[in-house]
């Protein structure tokens, strides 16, 4: 699993909660500042940087650190970051960082900060002004930080790192992906509408992309109805990290009428005889989800010189 180290510095607590926002979301990982910094995270395979901008500049320890650290950084695919109330000032300033690397910048980006005068001590609130002046701004309180864009400023940063790792070929990968879908029969089908989320424990068959649920029915599908969208969970049980095995699957689901010829073809997939579920005294229903996109966590992949975690799209 590739490990994802978040360097910082922050003076006011914003840019703290955005590398630690980072750091939940991209774990495993740690957040530290600057001060403390231990050698070992040099093996870390991706690393984030991220400073507030005071007076036009980044903060002078995160500076110091890319230039004391310019040699392994360099090795590693690293983003950029800064918390700033002028974006199109804090987008030059990540320009001038970037110049201190190689070409091993992934990404860089501005994350709104705030203002809150009662809170700085009294020589911020004495340069503030010359600040805002200079960036056609009031003197007051200001608020751009969204904890929205954090979590999706971060989501992107999951999704560049994932795209880093030892990839499997994917007409191999979905081979592992198939066997494993098709030797287990329990997954958790994960559903949601507004505030209401619900796992449900159920027996699924799988056949070429789709997953297919027989149920009776049930609060599944208050959600169902109302938001196709899914995740489902495949597991073996937890045996330590030597074995592990598990998937989370996106996918969108339909819910087959029993009118449908479709309906029957399913029904034959799943090898019952179809006047078996014609002489049930209830209805029985069937849900198809089209796969998306597994994230594969398997120790299999180790064997191969793989990364433990692959992602299959569909
Ligand atoms: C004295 C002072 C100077 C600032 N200078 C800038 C600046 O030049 N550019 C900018 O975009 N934001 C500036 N800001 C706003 C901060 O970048 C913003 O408040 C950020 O959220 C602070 O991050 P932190 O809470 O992690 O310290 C300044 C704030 C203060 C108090």
């Amino acid at each position: 699993m590739q490990r994802t180290l978040v360097v910082y510095e922050s003076r006011y607590g914003s840019t703290r909660v955005v590398a630690k926002t980072i750091a939940l979301i991209l774990g495993p990982a740690v957040h530290c500042v600057v001060d403390e910094f231990k050698t070992e995270y040099q093996d870390f395979d991706f690393v984030v940087l991220g400073s507030p901008i005071y007076r036009g500049d980044v903060d002078p320890k995160i500076r110091g650190f890319i230039n004391e650290n310019r040699d392994w950084l360099s090795e590693k695919p690293v983003a950029l970051f800064c918390t700033c109330i002028d974006r199109k000032g804090g987008i030059e300033n990540l320009k001038t960082l970037e110049k201190l690397f190689g070409n091993n910048i992934v990404s860089k980006d501005t994350i709104g900060g705030r203002l809150k005068l009662n809170n700085l001590d009294l020589e911020d609130y004495k340069t503030l002004e010359s600040f805002l002046k200079q960036a056609d701004l009031p003197f007051e309180d200001m608020d751009f930080f969204s904890m929205e864009e954090v979590i999706e400023y971060s989501l992107e940063l999951k999704n560049l790192k994932e795209d880093l790792v030892k990839r499997l070929d994917p007409s191999k990968l979905r081979v592992y992906v198939e066997d494993f879908l098709l030797s287990h029969n329990t997954c958790t089908l994960a559903t949601s509408f507004k505030n209401r989320v619900r796992a449900t424990p159920l027996e699924y068959f799988y056949s070429d992309g789709f997953i297919y649920i027989l149920t009776e029915g049930g609060e599944k599908f208050a959600n169902l109805i109302m938001n196709q969208n899914v995740s489902l969970a495949i597991h073996d049980p937890y045996n330590g990290m030597a074995s592990l095995a598990g998937m989370q699957i996106t996918g969108k689901c339909d819910i087959i009428q029993k009118s449908s010829s479709e309906y029957w073809d399913i029904i034959d997939l799943k090898g019952i005889n179809r006047t078996v579920i014609e002489s049930l005294p209830v209805d029985m229903n069937i849900i198809k989800i089209g796969l998306k996109r597994v994230e594969f966590l398997y120790h299999k992949f180790r064997k191969g010189g793989w990364d433990t975690k692959q992602i299959l799209t569909f």
